[in-house]
């Protein structure tokens, strides 16, 4: 699966052991940064993973800052993007079954690096349960598709 992964200076140390784990699983990963502990704006990171999903060039993100709330909030800007924190393996293995959740926005304050390491290999390996979630998810495109050809008042 092709991957690409984000970070801020919060989450740097703890995206490089990300990108090493993504690797070692087979996965193909593009890193796109940040590349030093320099204080950068979270949303610039987002928006460089969530824009591959959104055109298909890769087909699922990670994002790691403080909080994962910030990444999260950016990365759901872009259509076809459904980004959330996840923070233990029962919000990873449903984020995809329910949500077919395809970018994962991490704490790096508020996770140990075993826990991220489990939740990331169930978020990939868990899939996407369709049926009546395929419908609710879909509804939610739809609200993409309202907002975009409806003009701001
Ligand atoms: C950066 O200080 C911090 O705001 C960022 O890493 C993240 O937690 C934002 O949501």
């Amino acid at each position: 699966m092709r991957i690409a992964v984000g970070s801020d200076h919060r989450g740097q140390s703890i995206r490089l052991k990300i990108v090493e784990l993504l690797r070692r699983l087979g996965q193909e990963v593009l890193d796109v940064g940040t590349d030093s502990a320099e204080p950068v704006d979270y949303p610039d990171f987002a928006a460089l993973v969530a824009r591959k999903v959104s055109s298909g060039e890769v087909e699922r993100g990670i994002l790691i800052c403080g909080t994962g709330l910030g990444m999260c909030i950016a990365a759901n800007k872009f259509p076809g993007v459904r980004a959330a924190p996840c923070h233990d393996d029962l919000t990873a293995e449903m984020s995809r079954r329910h949500n077919d959740l395809n970018v994962l926005c991490l704490s790096a304050d508020m996770l140990g690096e075993r826990l991220i390491d489990r939740m990331i290999e169930i978020w990939l390996n868990t899939p996407f349960e369709g049926g009546r979630h395929a419908r609710r998810v879909e509804k939610i495109t739809g609200f993409e598709r309202e907002a975009s050809s409806s003009p701001p008042n």
